[in-house]
């Protein structure tokens, strides 16, 4: 038996999908738009670059896009600390660009997802400038998290907290004043309690549905609500405080929900129904399902598998924990292997197990960046291969971030004067996400779309972070003319996906191995997965897909699709 798609004519087709509940299964695309196509040769990214590869997101067989942030900002943390959340950077585009590409999108049924940062804005932003401008108690300044700092003149923070990139969280404003930053200095978090800042972003969300955007990603939507005590309590003293009661004074809050059900008030109004998924790290699924609930935003991210090992127990206990979380929340799960701030998943699958390693120590090592050396590249390709395959056949949705689709590895030798991510510069304050040195640029570098240099197609010119010349290997181009390439890999999975999934559910078939899983979606597909090094035999049935050429029995670190 060899790898082929030939039984794709026998199934049957199209999964029960009615307009309101399209996001239940779909696989949706990250683009971070400054790395993804660049029209003008700025060596920037934008909009109109995205415009010309709606033909490749269509051919790719993608449901949805998520655009991470376009709006106007001083990118000191990648667009994530915003100017204006109701217009487009002019480096990006513009409004009627966007317009443009939803209308494109649209008329290929992909549907348009945009990022929503709610936690802070930039200190660029008009609230913020009204802040700085206005004196310490006035209202203008009540819309951020100010506080009188320590010393005799205010010249000492008011705690001793770490932002997530390293150094103090609290910023001084030069008049005995000191705000509240979790993240960059330049992205002052708002205070949720005022009622401007709410109507913010009530404002902003009607904005961009009346634009037709299908849905929103919600930023760090868990740490919004804040409920400071007159003393602050200290760093230490706050890392002893349960961040699963609903209480802890930054994190998780219960309060958070009564703002995603206003929101929800809001999606609702709309037809079909906005969307939602919460970026929420909480401390147990329970919690997470809160953020799901259709009541809220109705989806959240689900990062198990993200910090999971290649490892069928590991696989299979978090998918079976997460169908029935997400089934009792009412919502249907996520499934991610990637995104803009972890080490891409072919290099994570190249590298030493985390397993046995402190989770905290692990979690924080895969957010900061690859090590340039120890990597088993093969290895890690043909693990993320085979991890893929069995991500895209699980019930629920997908997400897939840009250049996954074509096995590109982490970029690990950028120089340091070349990197822009605060997780790298501010690296020697020791930040949160920070400790293992390199930072997320590695998995930012604009996608290579033809072998040439000097910017393998991604706009006329250079890339605005370095290209390795490895990347002629992994273009659109060269991957395209490769039948087995993880490109044509990818394409074919998402189109037989779309025929062959039906109901959100899943069955488990025992196997006598240890390190193999085998599951059953309806109507006849079955999915199995080695993760052994071994080769096992195949069960009955025809192979449909599989990550390796398949020959007969089951090789190591492959999955294969099957029919009945
Ligand atoms: C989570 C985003 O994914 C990350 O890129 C960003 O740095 C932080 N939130 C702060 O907005």
């Amino acid at each position: 038996m060899s790898t082929d798609q030939t039984a794709q004519q026998a199934l049957t087709p199209e999964p029960a999908d009615s307009a309101a509940d399209w996001w239940r299964q779909a696989a949706v695309y990250q683009i971070y738009p400054r790395s993804f196509a660049d029209s003008n040769g700025d060596g920037i990214g934008d909009l109109r670059g995205i415009l010309s590869r709606v033909p490749y997101l269509v051919q790719l067989g993608v449901d949805a896009v998520w655009l991470s942030p376009f709006y106007p900002s001083a990118l000191a943390d990648g667009g994530y600390d915003v100017d204006d959340y109701r217009d487009v950077d002019p480096r990006i585009g513009t409004l009627a660009d966007f317009d443009e590409i939803t209308a494109a999108l649209h008329d290929v049924g992909i549907k348009v997802i945009v990022d929503i940062v709610p936690n802070h804005s930039s200190d660029r932003h008009a609230f913020f400038r009204a802040a700085l401008a206005s004196p310490a108690g006035s209202p203008e300044r009540d819309r951020y998290i100010f506080r009188d700092g320590l010393g005799e003149n205010g010249e000492l923070p008011p705690a001793d907290w770490r932002s997530v990139f390293g150094g103090s969280a609290w910023e001084p404003v030069g008049d005995g004043q000191w705000y509240l930053h979790t993240f960059a200095k330049e992205q002052p978090d708002f205070n949720w309690d005022h009622p401007d800042v709410r109507q913010e972003f009530l404002t902003t969300l009607r904005f961009w549905s009346d634009r037709g955007v299908d849905g929103f990603r919600v930023d760090v939507a868990h740490l919004l609500m804040k409920d400071l005590p007159g003393d602050l309590p200290s760093a230490a003293e706050l890392a002893l405080l349960d961040e699963t009661s609903g209480r802890h004074p930054l994190k998780d809050r219960d309060e958070v929900h009564d703002i995603y059900a206003e929101w929800r008030e809001l999606f609702d109004e709309y037809d079909p129904p906005r969307t939602a998924v919460a970026e929420a790290w909480v401390s147990t699924p329970e919690r997470r399902a809160r953020y799901a609930s259709p009541e809220g935003l109705g989806q959240a991210f689900n990062f198990d598998l993200l910090t999971a090992d290649f490892d069928a127990g590991q696989f299979h206990s978090i998918v079976t924990d997460n169908l029935r979380h997400s089934a009792a929340s009412g919502s249907s799960s996520t499934w991610v292997l990637s995104n803009h701030d972890v080490v891409r998943h072919a290099t994570r699958y190249g590298l030493p197990p985390l397993h046995g390693r402190d989770v905290k120590q692990g979690a924080e090592w895969i957010i900061a960046g690859a090590p340039a050396d120890g990597v088993d590249l093969e290895r890690g390709e043909r693990r993320a291969r085979a991890a893929t395959l069995f991500l895209l056949a699980l019930p629920g949705s997908a997400y897939i971030y840009q250049g996954e689709e074509l096995g590109l590895h982490e970029v690990a030798r950028i120089p340091g004067d070349q990197r822009q991510d605060p997780a790298y510069t501010r690296s020697l304050a020791q930040g949160e996400w920070s400790s293992d040195g390199l930072g997320r640029d590695g998995c930012r570098v604009p996608l290579p779309w033809t072998t040439k240099p000097p910017s393998f197609g991604f706009g006329a010119d250079g890339a605005h972070l370095p290209q390795p010349e490895w990347f002629a290997d992994y273009s659109v181009e060269a991957e395209e003319a490769a039948p087995d390439s993880t490109l044509n890999l990818y394409r074919r999975a998402l189109a037989l996906r779309h025929q062959l999934q039906t109901e959100e559910s899943l069955e488990w078939v025992p196997t006598d191995d240890a390190d193999v899983l085998h599951f059953r979606r309806p109507d006849g597909w079955e999915v199995m997965t080695n993760f052994g090094e071994e080769p096992v035999p195949l069960p009955g049935g025809q192979v449909m897909l599989s990550s390796r050429r398949v020959d007969g029995e089951l090789p190591g670190e492959t999955t294969v699709w099957i029919v009945r």
